[in-house]
């Protein structure tokens, strides 16, 4: 489904990333995967060198525009043009998981929202502006339910999502009519990932709950009854990337197996 295209993945360190990545490769595109360590990056690219694909790792703070603008030069460089770029960054949240809003520092509130939202913005208008030179491309990113949904406990996770999503609207608004579709995916908890793991720790002490008993209540807010497996995002993103996409953009895919209407 991807075969010709060039794709870059940010946080391709991280469970998402990695598998988008793998992913990616595995339906025939060119893989550049960045993230701040090089190590988990070089192992992935060997991994899906040895299936067969082309993944090639970088060093690049998603944070930093001239590390990700010099790595994008690098890529067209190498590869003649960059068609899909896929921001899985995940900003630790250790520190405001598990606590109410009338005790969280205001630190603990704006943090998430300024660093999701600065890296989805530099790593998607960097390679807008390549795509809009040549006409094409796809920029993506991932969300959560909390951008749609009250949840507790959270602190300013849920406005990081609620504005990338928004930012996903207005970046396509201008960037469409140059052929540029920005498509996000808000999928549900995946317990395969450790994310899922490591949300929950700091909310047992809050709720008392056990790992069981948690995994059954995020459960029972689905139609379906169940979570999410990392492959059902990936098969989306993967959709989503090629031109049988095209019909989409402005807009973030709602993976949360009907636990928030659209
Ligand atoms: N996993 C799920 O079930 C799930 C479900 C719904 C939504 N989500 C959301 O999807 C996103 C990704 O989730 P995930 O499970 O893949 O998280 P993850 O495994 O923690 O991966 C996030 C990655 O982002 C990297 N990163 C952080 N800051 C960076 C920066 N400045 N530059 C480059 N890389 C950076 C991290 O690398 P370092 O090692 O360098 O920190 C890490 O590898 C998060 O927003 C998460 O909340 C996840």
């Amino acid at each position: 489904m991807l075969k010709g295209k060039v794709a870059v993945v940010y946080g391709a360190s991280g469970a998402i990333g990695s598998a988008v990545a793998r992913a990616f490769a595995g339906e025939g595109a060119q893989v550049f995967v960045t993230g701040r360590r090089l190590a988990p990056l070089q192992a992935l690219a060997a991994e899906a060198g040895s299936a067969g694909g082309s993944v090639r790792a970088a060093e690049v703070d998603a944070l930093d525009e001239r590390a990700i603008d010099a790595h994008l030069s690098n890529v067209v460089e190498q590869a003649g043009r960059v068609d899909i770029s896929f921001n899985a960054v995940g900003v630790p949240n250790a520190k405001i998981l598990g606590v109410p809003l009338v005790d969280l520092e205001l630190e603990q509130l704006s943090g998430p929202l300024t660093s999701y939202t600065a890296s989805y913005f530099l790593t998607a208008r960097l390679a807008a502006r390549r795509m809009v030179a040549q006409r094409s491309g796809v920029i993506m990113t991932v969300t959560a339910l909390h951008a749609r949904m009250g949840l507790p406990l959270v602190g300013g996770y849920g406005l990081a999502m609620a504005t990338k999503e928004a930012l996903t609207r207005q970046l396509s608004v201008e960037l469409a009519p140059h052929g540029v579709r920005v498509v996000g995916l808000r999928p549900y908890a995946m317990p395969e990932t450790p994310t899922i793991r490591n949300a929950f720790e700091p909310r047992a002490k809050a709720t008392g709950m056990s790992w069981e008993q948690w995994q059954e209540t995020l459960a029972a807010r689905t139609h379906a009854r169940r979570l999410m497996k990392l492959a059902e995002l990936t098969n989306m993103a993967t959709f989503l990337a090629s031109d049988r996409g095209s019909g989409m953009t402005g807009t973030t895919v709602n993976l949360t197996l009907g636990s928030v209407d659209d």
